[in-house]
């Protein structure tokens, strides 16, 4: 069963998802030298990396030894308002010592196929061709279900042959990166972070419902960890 961690505000839920970073990030580094994170895109995990950029040097991830991956990403340019890399890259990769070579981007300004099959080159470059071991994959989720950018009715959803896929978004009239679920699903860590109460009918139906993933993409990731407000967390029994 994944664990529930119901914070009573967005602050500590924030404090919380922290720690679980930090903490996941030392385990990592002492059994294997290394700490491979895998960042959220969306509003939600700002407040979490700007805090993490606010850890002592003896409390934060040891950044020279943590390697940065996405699990999604628009496809626009690195500098676009819309850009995951643009959201990560000010609220914690500018303020944090990590090596350049240790942030693997996805190239949303190129052709979205090329892209998705260079980004899995990166990762299979990256692991070797070995198994792809994320110790720790952070994921939002959309009030439609949908998680990175695996959305309700979309082709992305079906993949297994492939790790990263270029993902046509009808809903949103664009293209996007993604991950696929058997990916995010060899991770050691899956951690949803979810707020408001806009988001509680969904959780309520990807956590107790039908199983229905084909309607709601979130129920394809077997999360490890929910990390939610009490707003998201309303509808739970
Ligand atoms: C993205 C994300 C997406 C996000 C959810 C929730 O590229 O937008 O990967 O899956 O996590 O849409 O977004 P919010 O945190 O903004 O609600």
């Amino acid at each position: 069963m994944p664990n529930l961690h119901i914070l009573p505000s967005q602050k500590q839920l924030v404090d919380k998802v922290v720690d679980f970073i930090r903490e996941q990030s030392q385990a990592a580094i002492k059994e294997r030298g290394r700490f491979n994170l895998v960042l959220s895109g969306g509003a939600t995990p700002r407040p979490i990396y700007e805090n993490l950029t606010k850890l002592s040097t003896e409390q934060a991830p040891d950044w020279k030894k943590t390697y940065l991956f996405w699990g999604d990403e628009r496809c626009v340019p690195p500098d676009h308002p819309d850009s995951n890399y643009r959201m990560a890259e000010e609220s914690l990769i500018t303020h944090i010592p990590i090596p350049p070579t240790h942030v693997f981007r996805m190239k949303g300004e190129s052709e979205a196929q090329a892209a998705a099959q260079a980004y899995e080159q990166d990762l299979r470059r990256y692991f070797a061709s070995a198994s792809p071991h994320f110790d720790v994959v952070l994921l939002g989720m959309g009030d439609d279900g949908h998680t990175a950018s695996l959305f309700p009715g979309t082709d992305a959803i079906h993949r297994k042959d492939r790790w990263i896929v270029a993902n046509e978004v009808p809903s949103k009239s664009t293209w996007r990166l993604t991950m696929t679920a058997p990916l995010i699903n060899q991770a050691h860590k899956i951690a949803f972070i979810i707020t408001g109460e806009k988001k509680a009918e969904t959780l309520y139906e990807v956590l107790h419902g039908t199983p229905q993933p084909q309607h709601l993409p979130a129920q394809l990731i077997a999360a490890t960890d929910w990390f939610l407000d009490e707003a998201a967390a309303a509808k739970l029994p």
